[in-house]
This record gives structure tokens, sequence and C-alpha cells, in this order.
């Protein structure tokens, strides 16, 4: 049975007090961290590494979900792996072999997961959810670089079109995130919700998080009973 998480980004976070945030976000009722890493090259931004993801694990005892839009991803999985990353996340359009990669991270004691930007098919990530090479779905739901962002509603029917498919696999969603477009995502098949600004900027994260799990657990009701 799939469940609903909540997972806050803390790329939203005050950089300055991280570690007081990933012990905020945990207090508040977060299911797991989601940690952006970022190498300049494949998005146009430079965000956390691997000490950040080392800082987190000794912070906190959720689980670590860590966002590779890194170009190489194969060079450097298992650091973050060995970093305390629970989940890594790669893209479809990394320049590797992302067949491979996939493999080693759960080769390494990891749960890997495949990462789809918007303007993607889904038709690219068929053989690999057929592989069963995957745990996870992520959509992309802004073009990946920043934070903020406007959500990307075209992405909706494509998380539709594998939900159908694939009842019973993790589909996660990234970027633009409110109770709003969070809701609207759980309709159409999404069950894990990357929230960065949303959350980060709320007067009351323990709430924001609390009222968007009971939201999109109706959302999403229609599809936990058809996955059963
Ligand atoms: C974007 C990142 C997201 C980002 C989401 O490239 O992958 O995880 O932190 O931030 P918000 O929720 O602010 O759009
Ligand atoms: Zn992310």
């Amino acid at each position: 049975m799939l469940e609903i998480q909540i997972m806050p980004s803390i790329l939203a976070a005050d950089i300055g007090r991280l570690e007081e945030a990933c012990k905020h976000a945990e207090r508040s009722g977060a299911d797991a961290l989601h940690i952006d890493v970022m190498d300049g090259h494949f998005v146009p931004n430079i965000s956390l590494g691997p000490e950040v993801v080392r800082m987190a694990r000794e912070s906190v005892n959720i689980p670590l979900s860590v966002h590779l839009m890194i170009t190489q991803p194969d060079r450097y999985a298992e650091t973050f792996i060995e970093a305390g990353a629970d989940t890594v996340l790669i893209h479809i359009e990394a320049s590797c072999n992302v067949e491979e990669i996939l493999h080693n991270i759960r080769k390494a004691g990891a749960r890997p997961g495949i990462t789809i930007n918007p303007e993607t098919s889904v038709t690219m990530i068929e053989d690999i959810l057929q592989q069963q090479l995957a745990d996870e779905v992520l959509f992309m739901t802004v073009h990946p670089g920043f934070g903020g962002q406007r959500f990307i509603e075209s992405v909706l029917s494509k998380i539709n079109a594998i939900r159908e498919k694939y009842p019973e696999l993790d589909l996660s969603v990234d970027g633009g995130l409110n109770l709003e477009t969070a809701v609207q995502s759980a309709r159409h098949g999404a069950n894990i919700f990357m929230v960065g600004t949303t959350l980060f900027k709320a007067t009351d994260m323990t709430s924001e998080i609390a009222q968007m799990r009971k939201q999109t657990l109706v959302a999403f009701q229609p599809f936990s009973l058809s996955s059963k």
C-alpha cells in the first residue's frame, strides 16, 4: 500500500541555520528530507553537496532523499550514499548509463529513483520501469535549478499515465508545490511531495504539513483503493 509522504526541500531553508532547519522539519512531521544537489552544469545553479547530506544524517532520524541534478551521477552517487542518502534520485536526462547507475545505487544499499524533467516524454523511462530498476519516479513540476518557481500543470497528465500503468510505484512531485498544487498532483496519482518554499516560509510548518497530508490523502484515495 502506498503512503502519502511530505518531504521538505532544504534548498529553501536558511543556509546559515541549516542544521536547525533539518531538525525543525523533522519536529514538524516531515516523512523525510529532500536534498537538492546541483553542479552548475546539468542545471544553471550550484547548491548543496555531500557534506550537507552528512550533516543532515547526523542531525535527524528521518530518511534522506537526495536529488542529483548533476551531469555525471555515476561519479558521485556512491559518495552521497556513504554520506547518508537513503534514496538517490538521478535524472533520465543525465549523460550516463542510467540503467547501470540505478542498479549500482541499489547494490550500494540505497533506494534508486528516476527523475524526469517537465519537457521529457514518459516513454523515455518505460524500459527502466519495466525492468523495475527504479523504486520511485520523481516528476519535476518546474524546470530544475531553482526553488520558488511556478508549478507546470502540463506535467499532471504524465503522472496520470504512469500511475495507470504502475499502481504500486512511488510517484513523487518536485517544484512549485503548495496546498493546491499538491492536491492537484495527488488527484493525478502522486503520493510523495517535495516542498521547499511553501514549508520553509510557513509560519507554522507543523500545521502546513498536517494540512497537506490530510488533503492529499483524500485526493489520492481513488488510487489507493484501486491498488489494493
Ligand atoms: C528545484 C528543486 C526543488 C526545489 C523545490 O530544482 O529540485 O526540490 O527545492 O522548491 P520549491 O518548493 O520552492 O519550488
Ligand atoms: Zn529537488
